[in-house]
């Protein structure tokens, strides 16, 4: 699998990114008619139903009785598909574009957009009939037709969620508009408004390009991790409360003002700390959905040494989430699957560049400590696969 540099596929049709951003971008839905003329990046129904048959495959069947859903998690059974004929089914495959690398034409096609707040690409199948209900999703979401029809209904009051419902579906629907989207028509929908899609069409196909935003607690969580690794080793020189030449406390029972102002303001420090901070969202925002596969062991550079002498180079896992942050003195920080590391910027760049770490970029960045370090994190943490020559 390749991260993949396809050519870009226009996406909001004649709208400049601007406008979009200003008027629509986590604000209104939008609708734009013929928006792909060209489809054949779009996987088939058979790619889509061999892949939710696989073991890694994060992947729902979601069965519908009139108002009703059961829902099966993958990975599924191929026999399953033929137990299907006379219902209303879906079939929803998160993370398609590491299955199927050409899929990041999608997201590139959105890079106006920055990529730590691409989520993934799922892709659904249907049987007429078929939907996962009114639901409502934290994501922005750009819902593509790849093939057949499906009639999406959206907007109006959101009702509170349903109890025990993992589609995130609603109580009561009214929906304000409609719309029949045809093969190449887009659906953009921000987060929070309630929406349903039905298909008209045995094997209607919708691609979701989806948007992710983390929220504070795992902000805060991903602070509070790093804060504990930063002063494991270092109780001493932690920064603690203190509260020398206080007041008597009128009220011993209490927690007072001042001492929660005092407490506050340490936090706060924590959150001015701007390599803790980077540290810390940078880790969290480049969690992969559909994480590679960290090595037993770690690798040394020799070994590195020796794979790049034979002709095999590092390839980038399709799945991976690879940011940059400029920092200070041509240094950066490369946050990558949930690791940071401060880097030369140069190496940063050569790095997001391509896919592929080969043998001379391998010599260029040799005499580096910091960079090679990192290139050996990025082998362990999986980010980076082996490829030995000959298997290209
Ligand atoms: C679907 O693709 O069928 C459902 C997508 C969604 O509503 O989020
Ligand atoms: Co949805």
């Amino acid at each position: 699998m390749t991260h993949g540099k396809e050519n870009p596929i226009p996406m909001i049709g004649s709208m400049q990114p601007g406008v979009f951003l200003r008027e629509h971008w986590q604000r209104a839905p939008l609708l734009v008619r013929g928006a792909i003329g060209d489809l054949a990046v779009m996987p088939g129904v058979a790619d889509v139903l061999e892949i939710a048959c696989e073991d890694a495959a994060d992947a729902r069947l979601v069965l519908r009785q009139g108002e009703e859903h059961q829902m099966e998690s993958g990975p599924l059974a191929p026999a399953r598909w033929n137990q299907l004929d006379e219902t209303c089914w879906t079939i929803l495959v998160q993370s398609m574009e590491v299955w199927m690398p050409q899929l990041q034409a999608l997201r590139q096609s959105l890079g106006f957009l920055p990529f730590w707040r691409f989520d993934d690409i799922m892709v659904s199948v249907s049987s007429a009939g078929g939907g996962v209900g009114a639901h409502v999703d934290q994501y922005d979401v750009f819902l593509i037709q790849a093939a057949g029809r499906r009639r999406w209904r959206w907007g109006g009051p959101v009702g509170s969620l349903r109890p025990n419902t993992a589609l995130r579906q609603v109580e009561g629907f009214y929906p304000t508009e409609e719309a029949v989207l045809e093969a190449g028509d887009l659906l953009y929908l921000p987060p929070g408004v309630v929406h349903e899609g039905t298909a008209l069409d045995d094997g209607a196909m919708t691609v979701s390009v989806g948007f992710r935003a983390p929220g504070l607690s795992d902000l805060m969580s991903a602070l509070a991790d790093v804060a504990a690794e930063r002063w494991q080793d270092d109780s001493e020189g932690e920064p603690r409360f203190g509260d020398a030449g206080r007041t008597p406390a009128t009220d011993s029972n209490a927690i007072e003002a001042e001492d929660l102002a005092a407490l506050k303001e340490l936090m706060k420090a924590a959150l001015d700390d701007d390599a803790l901070f980077l540290r810390a969202v940078g880790g969290q925002v480049s969690l992969p959905r559909f994480a590679p596969e960290p090595l037993d062991q770690p690798v040394a550079t020799d070994e590195l040494d020796a794979l790049f002498g034979r002709g095999g180079w590092l390839e980038r896992w399709a799945g991976s989430r690879l940011f940059q942050c400029a920092g200070e003195e041509n240094r950066a920080t490369l946050c990558f699957d949930g690791v940071s590391a401060e880097v030369p910027s140069a190496f940063v760049t050569a790095v997001l560049s391509s896919d592929r770490i080969d043998a001379a970029a391998w010599r260029t960045w040799r005499s580096e400590p910091s960079a090679v370090a990192v290139v050996l994190a990025m082998v362990e943490t999986g980010t980076y696969g082996v490829v030995e020559t000959g298997e290209d």
